[in-house]
């Protein structure tokens, strides 16, 4: 029997004993892992090639966080043979005993909780709460689709005729591929390979190039669970090589992929086509950018909007799906919202968080910093730049959090994906007005609406067009179970991650009638 699902508890770093025991986790990253080479895993076998990818610290660039051999097709190959040998036993696995190894999963993650979170302090340059609630949410994730794997092994009911026994089952499709994005390091590449594994296919594994060293700790931690050889296989290498010919392999069932709209269009269209010898049609889970917005109506908590905007925009750097880059206020407090905004920004601190606990840590990577900046030119031209703006690579990636005034809502910062720390506030005149601008996208991921009008927030409800929407709080920091995620439009195929249906993304239902 196993108890209901609740989700994994943050840790309190205003709490000494906390902040000292994610120090001694930091400090033993340093002394015992920093710099190590990783492997390829494939069917169990640990494989290192002499190609490396070499992962950087993108707050401290010259601290290299691990080397990691890098996979060639022939790996592909290989590891597709090794997935199709684990499918014949992992599929005769009862859901229980599937789920079971997601829970000693997340036993272990949960136990060992700090190692994991202060790794992407290092390699994604995760500050210690948003490291704490990526590695909250690979569990969360274990736990839920493990009971969601239970609950879906009992089948539905379906109706008998006298003469006849029916039922209705779901089974697993077949090996696949994750390709997970690096910004939630740790939960969605969790996320993404643990719920077609717990529904009974075998994954090959290709982490973002960005952050492969967290990713194979995965890996690691799920062999230690008693994941059978050949469930998980890890391909890091270059997407270029790697993600095409993945994506196109005759022997591919489905393609459960989250990154940006370019990456994830090209993958749909791929995958659609029938390859030589392929006799089953290609899944495709494919959740993409977004540009989310946050609403503030004219009768609205403006403290709370300010704070609501600040958090959406500037957490983890900006770097989220659901990161608020467009504030879109009522005219009538505009100005209010916008000043208080400005305030709560000025106490933001930006650091290494490997070596220290700020706000917000340097980006990615050397694209990723030169495109936010680039970004910043194109709103001076288009708007007041009236916080912010500034950069400084000499020792990471660091852009400061930046606010834009009077965007025009077609406005090219108002449009494109930043994915970076800067927002753009733009005006309306009324409600109508503020719904019309905040639906103006190609995305519908996330949007959150700061109102006590009770009417318009049912309007929001049915015509803000996003797939997750929040009233009276910021747009970010879906829990596992309680938000499921996904969005609309060209935000992608609104999968649900962490949701009730997303494992039928990864299964089949048969229907066996037999007649007495
Ligand atoms: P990306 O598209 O550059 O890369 C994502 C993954 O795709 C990586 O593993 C990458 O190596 C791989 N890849 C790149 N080219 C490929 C190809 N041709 N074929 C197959 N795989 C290929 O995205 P990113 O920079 O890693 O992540 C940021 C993006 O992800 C943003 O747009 C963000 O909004 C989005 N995102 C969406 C969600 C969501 O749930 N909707 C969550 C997190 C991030
Ligand atoms: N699930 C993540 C969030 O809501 C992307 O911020």
């Amino acid at each position: 029997m196993v108890v209901s699902y609740k989700h994994e508890p943050f840790t309190n770093f205003a709490d000494e004993e906390n902040r000292q025991e994610y120090e001694d986790a930091l400090s033993r990253i340093r002394r015992m892992d920093l710099g190590k080479e990783y492997p390829l895993v494939i069917g169990g076998q640990r494989i290192f090639t002499d190609d490396k990818l070499d992962s950087y610290n993108p707050s401290n660039t010259s601290q290299l966080v691990g080397s990691v051999s890098k996979a060639k097709k022939a790996h592909v190959d290989q590891a597709m043979d090794a997935a199709y040998d684990a499918f014949q036993t992992w599929r005769g696995f009862s859901p229980e005993e599937r789920a079971d190894v997601l829970f000693k999963t997340a036993a272990i993650v949960r136990r060992r909780k700090h190692e994991f979170s202060a790794m992407m302090s290092y390699e994604a340059g995760k500050p210690w709460g948003q490291a704490d609630a990526d590695t909250a949410e690979a569990i969360d994730f274990m736990e839920y689709y493990g009971r969601q794997m239970i609950e879906l092994g009992k089948g539905k009911e379906i109706n008998d005729r006298p003469f006849e026994n029916n039922s209705y089952f779901y089974q697993p499709i077949g090996p696949g591929v994750a390709i997970p994005p690096w910004n939630f390091a740790f939960a969605i590449v969790c996320g993404t390979t643990v719920g077609p594994i717990v529904a009974g296919n075998p994954v090959l594994l290709k982490p973002s190039e960005n952050t492969p060293v967290i990713a194979y700790k995965l890996v690691e931690v799920l062999e230690e669970a008693g994941l059978p050889a050949g469930v998980v296989n890890f391909l890091p290498g270059d997407p270029e090589e790697l993600g095409d010919y993945l994506v196109d392999h005759s022997r591919t069932h489905f393609i459960n992929f989250t990154g940006s709209r370019q990456t994830g269009t090209r993958i749909m269209k791929r995958a659609a086509e029938v390859q030589e010898g392929q006799n089953f049609l290609k899944r495709v889970v494919a959740e993409m950018g977004g540009k989310d917005t946050i609403v503030v109506d004219n009768e609205a908590d403006l403290d709370l909007a300010a704070e609501a905007i600040a958090q959406s925009a500037f957490g983890f750097q900006g770097q989220k799906c659901s990161a608020c880059s467009r504030a879109v206020i009522h005219d009538d407090v505009y100005d209010e919202v916008l000043k208080k905004t400005i305030e709560h920004t000025k106490g933001i601190s930006v650091g290494d968080p490997a070596s220290e606990n700020p706000y917000m840590g340097g980006v990615i990577n050397r694209k990723q910093f030169d495109k936010i900046k680039n970004y910043i030119e194109i709103g001076k031209n288009e708007a007041q730049l009236v916080y912010g703006g500034e950069s400084d690579d000499s020792k990471g990636y660091y852009i400061y959090p930046t606010i834009f005034s009077e965007a025009a809502p077609d406005a090219t910062i108002m449009q494109e994906e930043i994915f970076g720390p800067v927002v753009a506030f733009s005006k309306a005149k009324d409600f109508n007005e503020l719904l019309e601008i905040a639906n103006n996208t190609d995305y519908g991921l996330t949007g959150a609406v700061i109102s006590n009008n009770r009417q318009h927030l049912n309007r929001a409800r049915y015509d803000f067009n996003v797939g997750n929407l929040y009233f009276n709080r910021g747009c970010t920091a879906s829990i596992v179970g309680y938000h499921p995620f996904g969005g609309f439009k060209m935000s992608g195929t609104d999968a649900k991650a962490g949701g009730p249906d997303y494992l039928l993304n990864f299964l089949e239902a048969k229907t066996v009638s037999e007649t007495l």
